[in-house]
């Protein structure tokens, strides 16, 4: 296992790491106590956060097959997280190159050290809303070869942005992008939030994840859809996550159907 003092830049480990407690609730290795800590008392308020959880990470790790699938060898993903779980260079083939991306100091410290022996892959600081800084930086042009179609991650991460970022990121990505280039993306939607009908349970956007810098910006699918006017949208459209994912076994209660509801996920071509 990982030790504090291995990584650069994390070596205070009295502070909680979001992307170290999302790996702990999707049951890896890159955490520590502090994080637990604050997984555990995530997880008195909203038992079923874990579970949320992995299917995000199940519907990465179907977007990354269903690009793999159709022949793309280069991707650039935005807001990767920590690259452990089934991240794209542990599905994808040796030889796929991967420019990974976050904000988070922390994370991004963290994930060089974890991809640090992989010359197909590297991990930059960058956010979402910007990403003209990462696809203006040079790093493209050394990791990817442009004559080759380039698949774009946009996963888990839409609805930390406000509206006008959001446009932002995907017109600038467009206007990057190539004809064939394709991007995926997961988004929640406020309609249907089971969550909030439950009397006695704050609502895991504005409540919890407000109280930890990352507000929630819900949009239905039509809002979101109306924010990517340039990008194709490729059939069936916006559908659940656990509808891609094929889940009916996996959400056996009615309960379970409305909690899982508001997650869904796109592709797009240019
Ligand atoms: C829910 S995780 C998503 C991880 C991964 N993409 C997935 O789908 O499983 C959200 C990640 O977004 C990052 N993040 C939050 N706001 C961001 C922003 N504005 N730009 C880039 N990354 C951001 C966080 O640091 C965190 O690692």
């Amino acid at each position: 296992m990982t030790t504090n003092s291995d990584i650069p830049g994390i070596e205070d480990d009295t502070r909680p790491n979001a992307g170290r407690v999302y790996d702990f609730f999707l049951g890896g290795n890159h955490n520590f106590e502090v994080d637990r800590a604050v997984a555990r008392k995530l997880l008195d308020v909203y038992p079923v956060l874990p579970r949320i959880l992995r299917m995000l990470r199940w519907f990465l790790g179907f977007s990354i097959r269903r690009m793999l699938d159709e022949g793309f060898t280069q991707f650039i993903d935005f807001a990767s997280g920590l690259p452990i779980q089934d991240h794209i260079h542990q599905i994808a083939p040796t030889g796929t190159r991967v420019i990974y991306s976050d904000k988070d100091e922390v994370t991004v410290a963290y994930a060089k050290k974890i991809v640090a022996d992989n010359p197909d892959v590297i991990y930059l600081q960058c956010e979402a809303n910007h990403p003209e800084k990462l696809l203006n930086s040079g790093i493209v042009e050394k990791m990817f070869d442009r004559n080759k179609k380039v698949a774009i991650g946009m996963s888990g991460i839409s609805y930390f942005l406000p509206n006008e970022d959001l446009i932002h990121a995907l017109d600038t990505l467009y206007n990057w992008a190539r004809k064939g280039d394709k991007l995926f993306i997961s988004e929640l939607s406020e309609k249907d939030l089971g969550e909030e009908k439950k009397e006695g349970k704050p609502r895991l956007s504005q409540d919890l994840f407000a109280q930890m810098g990352s507000p929630f910006y819900y949009r239905t699918k039509e809002e979101f859809i109306s924010m990517v006017p340039k990008w194709n949208l490729l059939p069936p459209g916006c559908q659940r996550c656990d509808e891609w994912l094929n889940l009916e076994n996996f959400l056996s209660t009615d309960d379970d159907k409305e909690i899982f509801g508001p997650f869904y996920g796109a592709f797009f071509e240019k």
